[in-house]
């Protein structure tokens, strides 16, 4: 009998040692080597494959398929290719399974689809189709099976012929090439190499569901990133309904575009005006609240951003940001302290982005300071004025890219004054019905932004 051979690899990053090592000499972590089966069967070298000149090459990627739901769609660059395999990752309990089933059901008008699940019965898929259908009547194409071997789940492809496979989740694919228990990296990254020969072979779109780790990378992490076509990421907070569907990798399309969707008792439904949804339980008047217009992809959306100081009673003044990057804030309180002489050193300071939305753009700088401003002086910010600007060490307000797509937006949404950083040359951005107001510094946005009692 053949000797078992086995290998230490890195569930982080893959690398391979033929002894354990206490940390990977390749990405750094900590006792991430685990001992598994090196695999039997390597990859063999024959060749069937036929070099041909770019002129010679005939087909093309093929027709999309339009998928059914508009915002998904939109991410992955007007609907999904044939052949290709998407991969979707997201923390437990964000929506996965759910925007998948709800897509199946739709693609299914009119397409073979095969969702296979690892993780739920098949009658318990069929309860969560029927909420998300409402008594309306089940598409005859959609196929549900509970499979985790790879080598039978191939098989079923191969007779079923689907337009596209579903598979909840990779995590949960085994195949018998490979020794190592479900879950673990060899597995995840055999069966993802698999299943995208079987996707370009059948020219079958799959879907892989992957679970993330608790840093936020989808377990069996790069390797499996690097394997397919596409990776997504669902993402939102579990206290809140907004959920935003990011490509952070597209073979077929851009990486910039972002779907929008709430989670509501009939599944996810799609926010075709984001920007007005965020905003719709803004109290206009309320100090501490600031407009700011941030930029997903292309798309720019408006945000409420709150701000709230208050004298700390002991100790160090607290610093919380929720949805901003903490050091952006300390950086923006710091030039508001030294440059606009606000006193904020023995202040509590807190910020908050409504929603549960996450916005890391240095463009929304000035509104985190008129929210901090306005909190701290009582004063509200005007209520029809969105604020636009980076926030520079010397009090400066900086350019920020996309001025024009943010005017637009904020404008299409009711907002009369839009204050801007100045253009080093002054060709003054001008749009119908609204005040763009240019200005220098962050001590001058202030003076405009805060309504004088
Ligand atoms: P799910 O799709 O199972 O998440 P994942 O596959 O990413 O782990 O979503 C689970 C959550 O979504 C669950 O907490 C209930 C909620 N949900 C709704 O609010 N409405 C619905 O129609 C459905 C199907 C789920
Ligand atoms: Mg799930």
């Amino acid at each position: 009998m053949a000797k078992i051979k086995v290998e230490y690899i890195c569930q982080q990053c893959g690398r391979r040692a033929p002894k354990p090592l206490g940390k990977c000499p390749q990405c750094g972590s900590w006792n991430s080597m685990v001992a598994e089966m090196a695999d039997r069967h390597r990859p063999s070298s024959g060749t069937n494959s036929q070099p041909l000149r770019l002129a010679e090459i005939e087909g093309d990627v093929g027709a999309r398929l339009p998928l059914g739901i508009g915002e998904f769609a939109r991410v992955l660059g007007g609907g999904v290719v044939p052949g290709s395999v998407i991969l979707i990752g997201g923390d437990p309990g964000i929506g996965k399974s759910t925007l998948l089933l709800q897509m199946s059901l739709s693609l299914a008008r009119g397409n073979r689809v095969l969702y296979i699940s690892g993780e739920e019965s098949q009658p318990q898929i069929k309860a969560r189709a029927e909420r998300l259908m409402q008594g309306r009547a089940f598409p005859q194409d959609l196929f549900l099976l509970t499979e985790t071997r790879l080598e039978s789940i191939r098989s079923h492809i191969t007779s079923m012929k689907p337009a596209a496979v579903v598979i909840d989740s990779i995590q949960t694919v085994t195949s018998d090439r490979i020794d190592s228990g479900p879950g673990s990296l060899s597995q995840i990254r055999e069966s993802t190499a698999q299943l995208q020969s079987i996707a370009k072979s059948s020219a079958v779109a799959i879907f892989l569901v992957g679970h993330v780790t608790k840093d936020g990378a989808i377990a069996g992490p790069k390797v499996l990133e690097h394997i397919v076509d596409t990776v997504l990421y669902l993402e939102g907070d579990a206290f809140h309904s907004f959920r935003l569907l990011r490509a952070v990798k597209n073979r077929f399309g851009a990486t910039s575009e972002v779907g929008v969707f709430e989670m509501q008792a009939e599944g996810l439904v799609e926010v075709t005006n984001p920007s007005e949804a965020f905003l719709s339980e803004r109290v206009p008047d309320s100090p501490g609240s600031a407009i700011a217009v941030t930029m997903e992809g292309t798309r720019p959306l408006l945000v409420e951003l709150q701000g709230l100081t208050n004298t700390t009673t002991f100790g160090h003044p607290r610093r919380t940001a929720n949805g901003i990057d903490t050091n952006r804030m300390l950086l923006t309180i710091a030039v508001l302290t030294r440059r606009v002489g606000l006193p904020l050193a023995d202040q509590d300071i807190f910020i908050n982005v409504v929603g549960g939305l996450r916005v890391y753009e240095p463009a929304t700088d000035l509104a985190v300071a008129a929210a901090i401003a306005s909190s701290m002086r009582d004063q509200p910010t005007r209520p029809e004025m969105a604020l636009i600007g980076e926030v520079g060490l010397s009090g400066e307000l900086r350019r920020v890219p996309h001025i024009e797509a943010r005017l637009n937006e904020a404008a299409s949404l009711g907002f009369r004054q839009i204050i801007i950083p100045r253009a080093k040359v002054s060709t003054s951005v001008k749009h119908k019905n609204v005040e763009v107001i240019e200005v220098a510094s962050l001590q001058q946005a202030l003076n405009r932004a805060l309504a004088k009692n």
